[in-house]
């Protein structure tokens, strides 16, 4: 089988997090495993969203975070609740958007290239599962708009999977 990535010509945001809202439920339909859709959701965002260096997850398994599917450099493995932009956002169970990593007290430096960042945390029926963290060499890469397009994202992924 192959997948065609449909090219992101969108003329807005919203028109590209729409278009890639049907690109995902195309590529998520008849399976349900967490593992499998998580590397194809966070490849379909690393290859259609522009300006990204980094792309992935971070799993919560025994009260920290555990390195998930990705796309982009090797990154750390391990990252305590609370700690950087993916253990604050995890903390809290909030969406955080840093416009500039270098200003984030504690931010964790995984790709020196990164410069701006938004992390979605990923919760089910009131239980965290992770986060999605996508990473920009650009300062003020990521917005509003961004945050609700990678929530929607991210909920359809949660709802048409399994837990690991
Ligand atoms: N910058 C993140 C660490 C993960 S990497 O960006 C892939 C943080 O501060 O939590």
């Amino acid at each position: 089988m192959t997948f065609q990535l449909a090219k992101q010509e969108a003329a807005s945001k919203v028109e590209l997090y729409a278009n890639l809202q049907s690109q995902l439920r195309s590529l998520l339909d008849g399976e349900r495993d967490f593992i499998a859709h998580a590397a194809n959701l966070c490849a379909l965002l690393y290859h259609s969203l522009p300006d990204l260096n980094w792309a992935g997850f971070y799993l919560y398994k025994g009260d920290e975070l555990v390195l998930g599917p990705f796309q982009g450099k090797p990154a750390c493995v391990r990252i305590a609740m609370g700690k950087g932009v993916c253990g604050t956002a995890a903390a809290q169970r909030q969406t955080i958007l840093v416009d500039n990593v270098h200003e984030f007290p504690g931010h964790i430096a995984c790709d020196s290239a990164s410069n701006s960042e938004i992390v979605v945390s990923l919760i089910k029926h009131e239980r965290l599962l992770g986060v999605l963290d996508l990473d920009s060499p650009s300062v003020a890469r990521f917005d509003d708009q961004d945050a609700e397009g990678l929530n929607e994202l991210a909920q359809i992924f949660i709802t048409i999977s399994d837990k690991l």
